[in-house]
């Protein structure tokens, strides 16, 4: 397999010569950061949609699902804080006219430190064989310590500097540490300036009349303002759950790496309403359910890692992100965020309105603590992709592109061939069809050899091939090839649906 950086370009090619993902607007140049699902990314999304929907909500009694608005009351955003906090710092280069977020360049500049310490540790155990004693080690080497010490003093100033949104401490610390633009390698900054990244519009007939209003950045927020409509209704009972899947907008600095990053984007929500005190234990079971979600999907386990933050958000009494090993290397796919009574108490303060729970069971009322689960529908989507991208060598000089997709998520589950074009095996292909596609998404092909047809569907993650042949029309059986083996089996008409139900449910 190619190295990681020419995996993501053959990724992101594959993606769009087989109709998975499109750049938005592209006859017009594109859009930055912006990108369109096409006919099979359209159908390989929503099987992920659905597949968190069936396991948040279907499979849990205590969790609803709702549909709420892109467009909410503007003091929505000022409660939760995105008016006064969703900022990054940004900084431009002005030899490049490149923009960058200044935090980011520090982290960057940490782990290049951090990269140094571990090169040290790799060196020095390569040169002590057995007798290596690690901790001794990196308590004891002066340039580990240096570097150690430079990372500590670095963080001490940035984490406050960034809660205090003291812009010139950050800039100072670029300063300090001699980084330079990527691009034209010069130390030439402006300086750091906070960037609001909600994007806003007018809505309101009349220019005079027109308020202010954001596009979402979360989805979150339109769970917890009908927090208390859905309880009553639905009668639920703490510990219970919202979940809700939708768009969001974030005016990103620096977006890139295809869909990893974009400023329109979707989100798979879940907020769990539960008992003051209980938040922890609700918090780790979150953290395991979503990681066995995850490994469910066939996806090895040593591609995904915890990531426990050190530094808490204000709303925040425990987060970790799920990371996933991507071509670029271990990055956030998913959040778990115990996010205590912060949302539900500013909405209460803002809108007046009480959003309190009377538990029964300990006959209390209280504003109800919350965990959530936030997962990056498009990540999700640049997971599976990557994992499933593979090039095979499978015949002396011949190689396949197979998309190993999860079978439950493929955008066809099976693809009915008939051999040739004549003999009557076209009408007996779309009667098989016709029977097929009441249940799956199911591709009709009469065109190319039929090797072609194969690869064709190899590159697009089908699990099934079925071709008709003469002999189906003697004994009702066609052969059904399975993708990632390739190995062809003899089968009755009426055994394909089963054959790919099992599957699906494997
Ligand atoms: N309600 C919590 C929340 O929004 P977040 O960590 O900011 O938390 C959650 O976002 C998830 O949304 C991330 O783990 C990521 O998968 C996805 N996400 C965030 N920003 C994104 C962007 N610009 N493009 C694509 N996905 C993004």
């Amino acid at each position: 397999m190619a190295n990681t950086e020419d995996l993501f370009k053959k990724v992101i090619a594959h993606a769009k010569e087989y109709g998975f993902v499109f750049q938005s607007s592209e006859i017009y140049d594109g859009l930055s950061a912006v990108y369109d699902y096409a006919q099979n990314g359209s159908e390989l999304k929503k099987n992920i949609r659905d597949y968190w929907w069936k396991s948040m909500v279907q499979m849990h009694e205590n969790i609803v699902g709702i549909d709420s608005a892109i467009f909410m009351h503007p003091t929505v955003w000022k409660a939760s804080g995105h008016v006064d906090a969703f900022n990054d710092p940004m900084i431009d280069n002005k030899d490049s006219k490149k923009r960058y977020r200044a935090d980011v360049l520090i982290e960057d500049y940490i782990s290049k430190l951090e990269s140094k310490i571990e090169k040290e540790v790799t060196k020095a155990a390569k040169r002590f064989g057995d007798s290596f004693d690690k901790a001794q080690f990196l308590e004891t080497n002066p340039r580990v310590i240096a570097n150690r010490d430079k990372i500590e003093k670095i963080k001490s100033v940035l984490y406050p500097a960034m809660d205090n949104d003291d812009m010139a401490a950050i800039k100072s610390l670029i300063e300090n540490a001699g980084i330079v633009c990527p691009i034209s390698g010069s130390k030439n900054w402006t300086e750091v300036r906070q960037f609001n990244l909600m994007f806003s519009t007018q809505m309101g007939s009349t220019a005079e009349g027109a308020n202010e209003i954001f596009l979402r950045p979360e989805t979150a927020q339109g769970i917890f303002v009908n927090y208390l409509n859905v309880q009553k209704t639905g009668r639920m009972k703490i510990p219970f759950g919202i979940a809700q899947t939708g768009k969001a907008f974030r005016n990103e600095i620096v977006a890139r790496q295809f869909i990893f990053r974009m400023r329109e984007f979707e989100q798979m929500e879940m907020q769990f309403f539960v008992r003051p005190g209980e938040e922890m234990k609700w918090y780790d079971y979150w953290k395991e359910q979503r990681m066995n979600w995850h490994t469910s999907l066939g996806i090895p386990a040593d591609k995904f890692r915890f990531h426990d933050h050190e530094k808490l958000a204000h709303y925040a009494n425990a987060a970790a992100d799920i990371e996933f090993k991507f071509p670029m290397g271990f990055k956030e796919l998913e959040g778990i965020h115990s996010r205590t009574d912060f949302d539900l108490s500013a909405h209460e303060e803002h809108s007046g309105k009480k959003l309190r729970y009377h538990d029964p069971e300990i006959n209390e009322s209280y504003v109800p603590y919350v965990v959530e689960t936030s997962i990056g529908l498009d990540r999700m989507f640049l997971a599976i992709l990557s994992n499933s991208y593979t090039e095979e060598q499978i015949e002396e000089g011949n190689t396949r592109v197979v998309m190993k997709l999860p079978p439950v998520l493929a955008p066809y589950k099976a693809a009915i061939f008939p051999l040739t074009k004549k003999d009557g095996l076209p009408e007996k292909g779309r009667e098989i069809m016709e029977k097929l596609k009441m249940d799956y998404m199911c591709f009709y092909e009469e065109k190319d050899a039929i090797g072609k047809r194969y690869r064709r569907h190899d590159a697009i993650g089908t699990p099934y091939c079925v071709t008709v042949d003469h002999q189906t029309l003697e004994d009702n059986t066609v052969t059904i090839r399975e993708r990632d083996s390739m190995k062809q089996e003899r089968i009755s008409i009426d055994e394909i649906s089963g054959v790919i139900s099992q599957r699906l449910k494997g």
